[in-house]
């Protein structure tokens, strides 16, 4: 039996709405996730929650809200706007649900037994925003070195991981599994970070200074430190150690989609638990870089957020999924800009595939009532039709290479190719002469068979429109998956009736946008 591919997105803090970051990792995942069902993979993606933590506790006590009321009105901004992107996830954990406590509880007790956490005064250096501590040695220029704000003094009992311990095996993992980390630069990120000796974790806070977390299961001083308790949402999600075939349908997990940020959480502390806990890794961390405006990460706390839902609203859901995809290389960052954004839409959606599909279905009603004409067998021969074919190869290998940009410009090329075929031979010319009727309807057949092509390999990218495309060349594709063998004969049956429909991304009306590039 194949297993399942076992897909994860980070869990998002809910201490604000979700902005175009938290709206990347998601898309990205959902492309994948999409993909793999595409291809005739059985794939489960999981997205959630994080909930805990001084953050969160903080902005439900400025709002005069307790935790647990503020973190429930929170969540559903995330459900809705993945609703809005169409994520197609199939689980959604909460790291406040019991399903999830209760193995948090488990694995701290299980590790517990195996020697590898002990309790130990903690002195050093917190930052409160990153909920990390650090050496003195760590701080830069006296700061926290990951956020540059001030840091207090500490000193307190907690319980320790011996992350240590397993510090020589990680390396040695990390050097034998060249594909545990993606891209490259990453891998040697980490490998360098790791030359350094690493400092135990510390897993717990005091229940004193922090109220709001999981409860520490052997003492009642203590809650679980907010990552340690998050990253088990992997494997709590699946009924570690309550539903063992369900769990090992799906587990290891075939990749954590992740931002450049949390990749030591993911590559580092998370390997090294599972590895306590004689569990296997997952195969594949794949990190994705930021999306800036003016120079700086797109954050909540720097205040140059940029809302997915009024993106969304303005140029409609494929436009934003694309320009995430296709803007920058997975792995980069991307700087953000609304002038950006409109350009793509115009060039590319509008301009490109819109146009594409605009002509060649009005060309359809005008000239054989919208009625598809039979594809002479000299026809598959061409070019256009060819590399339409040619685009399952090219789209299975991108995506094998984590890259949903080149997978994109394949399928552009298509589609530009496919507007010049329409220059070239001018079918308004053909239609004034009764003797150019058979040469005609092969244009048109040919044009129709690219575009039905390029919907179809188009669908977990862009689903709403590739669905929109489809219906209307009367086939139900979304959800329908597909193989090479698909891709070596003609999708449209000869007679069957395109419908024409609203045009499918419209011309942008001029105005200012607000942002600026960088
Ligand atoms: N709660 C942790 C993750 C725990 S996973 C067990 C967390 N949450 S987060 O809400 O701060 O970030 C979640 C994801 O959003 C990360 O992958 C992060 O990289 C991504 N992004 C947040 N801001 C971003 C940008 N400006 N650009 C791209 N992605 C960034 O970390």
């Amino acid at each position: 039996m194949t297993k399942t591919k076992y897909l994860t997105t980070p869990l998002y803090y809910v201490n604000a709405k979700p902005h175009i970051g938290h709206a990347y990792t998601n898309v990205i995942a959902d492309t994948f996730a999409r993909f793999y069902k595409f291809t005739g993979e059985k794939a489960l993606l999981l997205t959630g929650t994080d909930e805990h933590g001084t953050k969160i506790e903080k902005i439900a006590r400025e709002k005069n809200l307790n935790p647990k009321d503020f973190v429930d009105q929170m969540v559903p901004h995330f459900k809705s706007l993945w609703k809005l992107l169409d994520i197609c996830y199939d689980d959604f954990i909460r790291t406040t649900e019991d399903r999830h406590k209760r193995i948090v509880a488990k694995v701290l007790t299980d590790l517990e037994t195996k020697g590898d956490i002990y309790k130990a005064t903690y002195e050093g250096w917190y930052c409160t925003p990153c909920e990390s501590f650090w050496t003195e040695l760590q701080l830069e220029e006296g700061k926290c070195p990951d956020c540059s704000r001030d840091v207090q003094r500490l000193s307190e009992d907690n319980y320790f991981f011996r992350l240590s311990k397993y510090q020589e095996w990680l390396i040695a993992y990390i050097h034998a599994h060249p594909e545990f980390i993606c891209p490259e630069i990453r891998r040697n990120e980490i490998l360098g970070f790791l030359k350094e000796q690493l400092e135990d974790l510390c897993i717990s806070r005091p229940r004193a200074r922090l109220g709001w977390g999981i409860d520490y299961p052997t003492s009642n001083e203590h809650v679980v430190y907010v990552w340690f308790d998050a990253l088990i949402n992997y494997i709590s999600a699946i009924g570690y150690g309550e539903k063992p075939e369900y769990f090992t349908s799906l587990w290891p997990a075939d990749i954590h989609f992740v931002g450049k940020d949390i990749l030591r959480q993911h590559t580092v502390y998370w390997p090294i638990m599972l590895r306590a806990l004689d569990l296997p890794l997952p195969k594949t961390v794949v990190a994705h870089g930021w999306w800036t405006m003016q120079g700086a990460k797109v954050s909540k706390s720097l205040g140059n957020i940029v809302e997915p839902t009024e993106l969304v609203q303005k140029y409609g859901v494929d436009a934003f999924r694309y320009f995430l995809l296709k803007e920058v290389t997975l792995g980069y960052d991307g700087a953000f800009s609304e002038i950006l954004f409109r350009e793509r839409y115009t060039t590319d959606l509008a301009n490109d595939l819109g146009n594409l599909w605009f002509r060649m279905a009005s060309m359809m009603d005008k000239y054989f009532q919208g009625e598809m004409p039979a594809l002479a067998s000299a026809s598959v021969l061409h070019p256009l039709y060819q590399n339409s074919l040619g685009l399952w190869d090219l789209v299975c290998e991108a995506m094998k290479q984590w890259d949903p940009r080149q997978a994109l410009s394949a399928i552009f090329a298509v589609v530009k190719q496919a507007n010049q075929f329409v220059e070239e031979n001018k079918p308004w010319v053909l239609a004034k002469s009764p003797a150019s009727r058979d040469e005609l309807a092969q244009v048109l057949a040919v044009l129709a068979e690219a575009v039905a092509h390029v919907a179809v390999v188009l669908l977990p990218f862009l689903p709403d429109t590739a669905g929109k495309i489809s219906e209307r060349l009367g086939r139900q594709d979304a959800g329908a998956s597909f193989d090479k063998a698909s891709f070596t004969k003609p999708f449209l049956q000869t007679g069957i009736k395109l419908t024409r429909g609203e045009i499918l991304f419209p011309k942008l009306e001029e105005e200012k946008p607000q942002s600026s590039p960088a």
